[in-house]
């Protein structure tokens, strides 16, 4: 595996392997890899020629009071996961090399963003879009792949890549979860062991509002309001979102017809974690 740290280097590594027809997966990261991450390397391995994975803790999506400084790191252990997984090119830039001088172009997205994570973190997906424009013009991929657990960023990349024309395909792979069905994150290591047996109790949460919806519930504020009396009575963490909104616009509903996605963000003393089903 073949670590890059420039953007001059891994521009034309992409430039090349595009000249002689190979095709270029790509998987961006922020690091302190998991299985989660190793799901999405593993399917564009499986399309794709080339594998380029990216490991840069982005400042521009955290917010003044957020993680950003704390955020796990542990280069080494990311490495071993790379090679281990079939990654050809690890791209790691230092924050000087990807911001080198001060922003004269802001990014803003305009849709799909006053819900969920958008509402809460504001701002966050205009830094999201930004690393990731700026990653898509350095990799030059053919395909990318995201998590579903991030399923509002998925939307927002959509969006990107269509309205931006990129000439990219964009795959969404499913939620990787711990035994017990919690969603892996690299925030899970902030939790408490308390808070880590509580944490179980989004995705249970979610699994309620999934069966009320098979057993013909239609109305979702009912389902909402069951979930959110679930994860009170269930967990110490203070819930900042319970929505159900349509997928992948994102838009509200008064009655479950179409594709639903239920999303839930709590927040924990050291983490904030998120969880979603699509139904
Ligand atoms: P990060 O949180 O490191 O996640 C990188 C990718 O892994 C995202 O597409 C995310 O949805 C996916 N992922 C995380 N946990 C997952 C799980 N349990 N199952 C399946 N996929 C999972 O998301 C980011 O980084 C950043 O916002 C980034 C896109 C790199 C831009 O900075």
């Amino acid at each position: 595996m073949r670590i890059i740290k420039t953007i001059q280097e891994m521009q034309s590594f992409s430039i090349d392997m595009r000249r002689t027809g190979k095709t270029i997966g790509f998987v961006p990261t922020m690091g302190y890899l998991h299985e989660g991450h190793v799901a999405l390397m593993k399917k564009s391995r499986e399309i794709n020629d080339v594998l380029i994975t990216s490991i840069f803790v982005n400042p521009l999506q955290f917010g003044p009071n957020e993680d950003f400084e704390k955020y796990p790191r542990d280069e080494q252990r990311d490495i071993d996961i790379a090679t281990e997984n079939g990654v050809d090119v690890l791209f790691m830039p230092t924050v000087d090399e990807m911001y080198p001088t001060k922003q004269s172009i802001q990014i803003e997205i305009l849709d799909r963003v006053d819900v969920l994570c958008g509402k809460s973190r504001p701002g966050h997906f205009d830094g999201v879009a930004t690393v990731l424009l700026k990653l898509f013009h350095i990799t030059s991929p053919d395909h990318v792949f995201f998590g579903k657990k991030d399923a509002q960023q998925v939307a927002v990349v959509d969006q990107l890549i269509k309205e931006l024309n990129f000439p990219i395909q964009l795959h969404m792979v499913e939620t990787v979860r711990e035994e017990d069905g919690l969603a892996k994150s690299s925030r899970n290591v902030y939790l408490s062991p308390k808070e880590r047996s509580e944490a179980v109790h989004l995705f249970k949460g979610l699994q309620i509002a999934q069966q009320k919806i098979f057993d013909g519930e239609k109305n979702p504020a009912i389902i909402v309001n069951e979930v959110k009396n679930y994860i009170i009575t269930h967990t110490t963490g203070k819930i900042d979102y319970i929505e159900i909104l349509r997928f992948p616009s994102l838009q509200p509903l008064t009655v479950i017809d179409q594709q639903i996605i239920v999303a839930v963000a709590v927040q924990f003393d050291q983490a904030r974690l998120i969880d979603n089903l699509i139904i």
